[in-house]
């Protein structure tokens, strides 16, 4: 009952919400089509943006907690891949949905804020070297993938492993663009906004 109820938390699509408020439309009919705080950022502007990144990142740091605020005997592992997985697929767009990013970082701020941190670090460094967001986002789950590995957190290292495995999945359209010159830089100054 706790996982399906972090999926249906997960599945809370905050870049919809805030896009339908703003402007009454979809952000998904937008920029790169992604229902994520980066799209809703190159959209409607970074105010959207950071409201729907704190939504995305606090539904995940949520749904790892609830086992110890429900008292349940439940690793919060299982509960964090539920709520990421409704980010990716929500019940409530569709399935539809973002692309892993920030409801991970929400479920790592709450179960291990030492990777929080490497993992911020990593993302942060990679956009400001490369200008790319989606290159930042999945260096994100190679380094955690290799510092859960090196610290011997076992239940983490097959999550970063598998949620690695599908933010690649997710991120096919971006490397697609990038390979082909089309990918936007968080420097690009053309593009597709409201
Ligand atoms: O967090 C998602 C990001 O890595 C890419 O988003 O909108 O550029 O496809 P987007």
């Amino acid at each position: 009952m706790v996982i399906i109820t972090a999926y249906l938390i997960g599945s809370v699509p905050f870049a919809l919400i805030v896009g339908k408020k703003a402007i009454g439309a979809d952000v998904r009919n937008f920029g790169s089509g992604n229902l994520g705080a980066t799209n809703t950022a190159l959209v409607l502007g970074k105010k959207a943006g950071l409201l729907v990144a704190v939504g995305d990142v606090g539904k995940g740091a949520l749904a790892a907690m609830l086992p110890s605020l429900l008292g349940l005997d439940v690793n919060p592992v299982y509960t964090g891949s539920a709520v990421i997985l409704g980010h990716c697929f929500p019940v409530f767009a569709s399935f539809r949905g973002g692309k892993a990013v920030a409801p991970t970082a929400g479920v790592l701020l709450s179960l291990n804020p030492l990777m929080f941190l490497s993992g911020y670090i990593t993302f942060v460094t990679m956009i400001f070297i490369t200008k790319y967001v989606f290159i930042g986002s999945l260096s994100i789950g190679i380094v955690l993938t290799i510092h859960s590995a090196a610290v011997g957190e076992n239940a983490l290292i097959g999550l970063f492993a598998i949620f690695s495995l599908l933010m690649f999945y997710l991120h096919r359209s971006n490397i697609r663009n990038f390979f082909s010159g089309m990918e936007i830089k968080i420097t690009d100054k053309n593009i597709d906004k409201y």
